[in-house]
């Protein structure tokens, strides 16, 4: 019942302390609108301000690829300790139960397989379908160089400017063809050719040499790719070199859900991205859930 009597009267403005106003936690995303900033802090941690997110969309042009043939068997059990998944809409309605509380981050880009040249991509879902699965980020592929570079860059803007209209994020994610040097030149005119052109985050591989001047250079937050499947050891520390160079977090798929122990790996991961731990002391603490199990 309202209080019409207004008998409550100890009320208190507190006009002397000054309603704060803080600058959002993420690299060049102050400016964006309520809904896009909550989006993006519940696929990065505000506290680390990194994500680990977990890709498993590699079957929307490869098939079922290895580690990835039942996902309700091999991924569920990984879905605790990610951050975010990253996916296609196919399985997310098949698959992930709706009760989640995970961020997703839907792949909204495809149209060929690896029977085809990769780069003749279209967008594949609807904008209006990603706002009804309540998606933080939609994640695009982007031909630097690539055959149909064009085609790819248009996708990204247009999803960029479909975005905004709903207040859900695009993450342009850095394809490089078969023939082109993996490089930190390379990788500096991809990322920040996203960035210009409206991407909220970037998804990169990573490089030994420079990798923290892809970061530097690039506006929005780096996320780093995982890659083909590495030794455990390996792939801790190229996710340790990453985030020390400026990656915001990464984007694995099968050096996580291809390891022997994917839930030690993915938790060992985890320390490194957000505790900032070493490689080495990651990979004992993986070597130490691998041998619990
Ligand atoms: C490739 O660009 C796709 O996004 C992949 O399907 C996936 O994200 C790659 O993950 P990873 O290389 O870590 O297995």
């Amino acid at each position: 019942m309202a209080d019409l009597d207004d008998v409550q009267e100890a009320k208190n403005y507190h006009t002397d302390i000054p309603q704060k106003s803080e600058a959002f936690f993420l690299k060049g995303s102050n400016s964006l609108d309520w809904g896009m900033k909550n989006r993006l802090a519940r696929i990065f941690n505000p506290e680390s301000g990194r994500t680990v997110m977990l890709a498993i969309d590699h079957g929307y042009f490869q098939g079922p690829t290895t580690g990835l043939e039942r996902v309700d068997i091999s991924i569920l059990p990984l879905v605790p300790y990610a951050d975010t998944l990253m996916l296609t809409r196919g399985i997310l309605r098949t698959v992930i139960p709706p009760s989640t509380s995970k961020s997703i981050v839907l792949r909204v880009s495809g149209g060929t397989s690896i029977l085809k040249e990769l780069s003749n991509e279209d967008i594949a879902v609807d904008i209006e379908d990603s706002a009804r699965l309540n998606v933080c980020a939609m994640a695009v592929q982007v031909f630097i160089g690539g055959e149909h570079e064009r085609q790819s860059i248009t996708n990204m803007t247009k999803m960029v400017d479909m975005g905004t209209r709903y207040g859900i994020p695009t993450l342009a994610v850095t394809a490089v063809g078969k023939d082109m040097a993996r490089d930190a030149r390379y990788f500096r005119l991809a990322t920040r050719i996203c960035a210009e052109l409206g991407a909220h985050y970037v998804k990169t591989y990573y490089v030994d040499k420079g990798f923290d001047t892809v970061c530097a250079s690039c506006p929005v937050p780096i996320v780093m790719a995982g890659g083909k499947k590495l030794p455990e050891l390996d792939a801790l520390t190229m996710a340790y070199n990453a985030v020390q160079g400026g990656a915001a977090g990464v984007d694995m798929g099968r050096n996580i859900f291809q390891s022997e122990a994917p839930v030690a790996m993915i938790k060992a991961v985890r320390a490194v991205v957000h505790n900032n731990e070493t490689p080495s002391k990651a990979f004992d603490l993986y070597n130490t859930l691998k041998n619990q199990k």
